[in-house]
């Protein structure tokens, strides 16, 4: 088989490069120049651990191509994949320009049949927007080639999308002929060996899986935080509150873990792009209003602590932060709860010293020189009067306590992701508060 990927982001990137693994001849198309010159010399644009290795073998493999030049790298296609950005607007809702301007010229371009595949995160109804684009641009060719549109969502996780990837839970795949069926159950096959199904739908139906999958997601998180917040209150320790409920199947394990809220480029995206659609379209999604709502609340907690431990007068502290990015095994600053802390902090006349051990870069785009970036985990807490876990990342989880205890000038710590033992952290001698477990 061959594709095309068109947008070299997070999606398009991961998705070729994974295709092109089990044997499949992929280009990836950008119309970014210096992105391609790059990729080219195996320089990516993103982080993501095992990627760059991954390319470089398939490229060296001459499976994976990259190209500016989707006219040509179309032709002879089975499938095309857009995987180009979908800015949310001031409103919340996303911005079609992009897709539909790759939509207009694979329409413009094409010369066999192929499946023209959304990838990208689109609002229910934009596979019907991109059909239409494609059979305009044919129609003006005047050109009788035969084409399917198809939804294909993807559920990858940043830090570990290479695994979800090549052994998916499941594949959704909106559909609306046999033919489009058969080609991309063809392009799956080698993908659900480990037992896991491809599940096609119609076309609608698989957009919107998406968006209740990430909206799903940030509903457990939130709800979990608000759970964490009153077991404070309350008395009750919320890592046991969590182990009780979670052990029943019908609730389980995963992603019920209290934090400062949810981050990146996703569930922020989708949660509020959905209650947009919802509303435009005369409905109110109630439960998405109060996830979105909480998650706002619960990044400001982490800096309300240190407010209540110091007092008001925090002019002249310096804080030391462990992690910037929105999570652990990324360089992603996209939503970080950091950002809300620090712009807190600084607000309050504070000093911050942070140490990533990869998103300090990206951070600097956004934070500039308003903070100091240390040259490890350690060296940031010198002289600090307070450390903030705002990023749960394995080199923090266990450091030597004695020396923490050391360089910071007090020993308090804000554990945003409750990753240390609040009784151990008590019997080491440090102030410690956490999420969610009265300290
Ligand atoms: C998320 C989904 O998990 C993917 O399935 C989806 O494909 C992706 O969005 C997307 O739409 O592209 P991602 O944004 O990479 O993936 O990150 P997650 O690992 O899901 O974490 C999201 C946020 O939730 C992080 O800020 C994390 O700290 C937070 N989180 C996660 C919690 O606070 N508690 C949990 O128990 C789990």
């Amino acid at each position: 088989m061959k594709i095309a990927v068109v947008g070299t982001g997070y999606v398009g990137l991961v998705t070729g490069t994974c295709f092109a693994e089990v044997g499949i001849d992929v280009t990836c198309i950008d119309i970014d120049q210096k992105k391609i010159d790059n990729l080219h010399k195996g320089i990516l644009p993103i982080y993501e651990p095992g990627l760059e290795e991954m390319v470089s073998r398939n490229v060296a493999a001459n499976r994976l191509h990259f190209s500016t030049n989707i006219a040509e790298a179309i032709q002879g296609c089975d499938v095309a994949f857009i995987a180009v950005g979908t800015p949310p607007g001031e409103d919340g809702s996303a911005d079609l320009k992009y897709v539909l301007a790759v939509a207009r010229s694979i329409g413009e371009n094409i010369n066999n049949y192929c499946v023209i595949v959304t990838k990208s995160t689109v609002p229910v109804g934009t596979a019907a927007k991109v059909h239409k684009e494609i059979a305009d641009a044919l129609a003006k060719r005047s050109a009788d080639i035969e084409f399917d549109v198809a939804s294909n969502p993807e559920f990858l996780k940043e830090g570990a999308a290479i695994d979800d990837f090549l052994k998916p839970d499941r594949i959704v795949v909106g559909i609306s002929s046999e033919r489009a069926e058969e080609v991309m159950s063809r392009l799956y096959k080698p993908f659900l060996l480990n037992g896991h199904p491809i599940i096609f739908m119609d076309i609608p139906s698989a957009e919107m899986t998406k968006y209740a999958a990430n909206s799903m997601l940030a509903t457990k998180i939130s709800f979990m935080n608000d759970i964490a917040n009153l077991c404070e209150i309350m008395g009750a320790d919320v890592n046991m509150v969590r182990k009780g409920i979670g052990s029943d199947a019908r609730i389980g394990t995963k992603f019920i873990y209290p934090g400062i809220g949810y981050g990146g480029s996703c569930f922020p995206k989708d949660v509020k792009a959905l209650i947009k659609t919802a509303s435009e379209n005369g409905y109110q999604m109630q439960v998405l209003q109060a996830v979105e709502g909480v998650n706002e609340a619960q990044k400001e907690v982490l800096f309300s602590k240190v407010k209540k431990h110091f007092g008001n007068d925090l002019k002249g502290k310096k804080m030391a932060i462990w992690g910037l990015s929105f999570k652990p095994k990324t360089d992603d600053m996209r939503e970080a709860p950091s950002l809300v802390i620090i712009e807190k902090l600084l607000a309050e006349g504070c000093t911050v010293s942070a140490y990533d051990p990869v998103a300090m870069p990206e951070a600097k785009h956004s934070l500039g020189d308003s903070i100091t970036y240390a040259k490890d985990q350690f060296d940031a807490l010198v002289d600090a009067d307070a450390l903030l876990v705002v990023t749960e990342w394995p080199e923090f989880r266990s450091p030597s306590f004695d020396v923490v205890g050391r360089l910071l000038k007090q020993k308090v710590i804000f554990d945003g992701r409750n990753i240390y033992d609040p009784a151990e952290m008590k019997e080491a001698g440090f102030a410690y508060h956490c999420i969610g477990i009265r300290t």
